[in-house]
């Protein structure tokens, strides 16, 4: 066990979204899902369902998924839509689709309400998705975490035939990133981290929170 190697590898990772041409080999691709597969879940119930391509025809039909939906997005607000265009997502050597199954909320037995449920049901998948990226980092490999929104979705699970009773949550690319991207800025740990109680002083004023840089 070394936190000084964790730490490195949590603080290299990055979302990386310029890809270069080489192959995420299988024995990488099997450490990143294994890494998955010991992720902390609500209950223990595993509720992560891993769709994986490596397809290009598959990759190219993502990309005017998504480029599509950008471009309406665009038209019907050219001046505020700051959306990403998501070249990225189908020009890498993998995509993982990450879905998950919504029944495993059954085994909630004592949470009660709908909305703990949920939040349950997606940090169990978030806390998979973490995993994979970390442990993609680890190999050099670049990861994003890429959303899923309704405009979207119908259309990926119709490419990567979903079934209805799972839910598609996002999509991760892995890839060799065409340059490992400068770090995004970091809160202080001071500025989030509140002693005993919480320190009202440090709640951050709505003007902060929207000038936050994104990037
Ligand atoms: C839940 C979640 C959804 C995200 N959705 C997208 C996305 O749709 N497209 C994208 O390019 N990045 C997306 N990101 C990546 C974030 O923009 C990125 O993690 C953040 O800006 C910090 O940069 P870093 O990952 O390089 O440290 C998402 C991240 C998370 C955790």
């Amino acid at each position: 066990m070394d936190l000084n190697n964790l730490l490195k590898i949590i603080q290299t990772r990055r979302s990386v979204r310029v890809y270069k041409t080489g192959k995420v080999t299988d024995q990488q691709l099997e450490l990143i899902l294994e890494a998955a597969r010991w992720a902390p879940s609500g209950a223990n119930t595993q509720p992560w369902e891993f769709v994986v391509t490596r397809d290009r025809e598959k990759m190219k039909r993502i990309r005017q998924i998504y480029d599509s939906e950008w471009r309406q997005r665009k038209r019907e607000d050219p001046v505020h839509y700051k959306g990403l265009k998501k070249d990225y997502v189908g020009d890498v050597s993998v995509i993982i689709l990450v879905c998950g199954d919504a029944r495993t909320k059954q085994v909630y037995l004592t949470t009660r309400q709908t909305a703990d449920r949920e939040k349950l049901f997606q940090a169990s998948i978030a806390n998979a998705v973490q995993q994979m990226m970390l442990a993609a980092a680890s190999m050099n490999l670049g990861t994003v975490w890429v959303s899923v929104r309704e405009e979207v979705e119908a259309e990926l699970r119709e490419l990567f035939k979903v079934p209805a009773s799972l839910r598609l949550l996002w999509v991760v690319p892995i890839g060799h990133a065409r340059s490992w991207p400068p770090a995004k800025p970091r809160r202080k740990l001071s500025a989030f981290t509140h002693v005993e109680v919480y320190d009202s002083k440090k709640l951050r004023k709505e003007v902060d929170i929207r000038a936050w840089p994104k990037s």
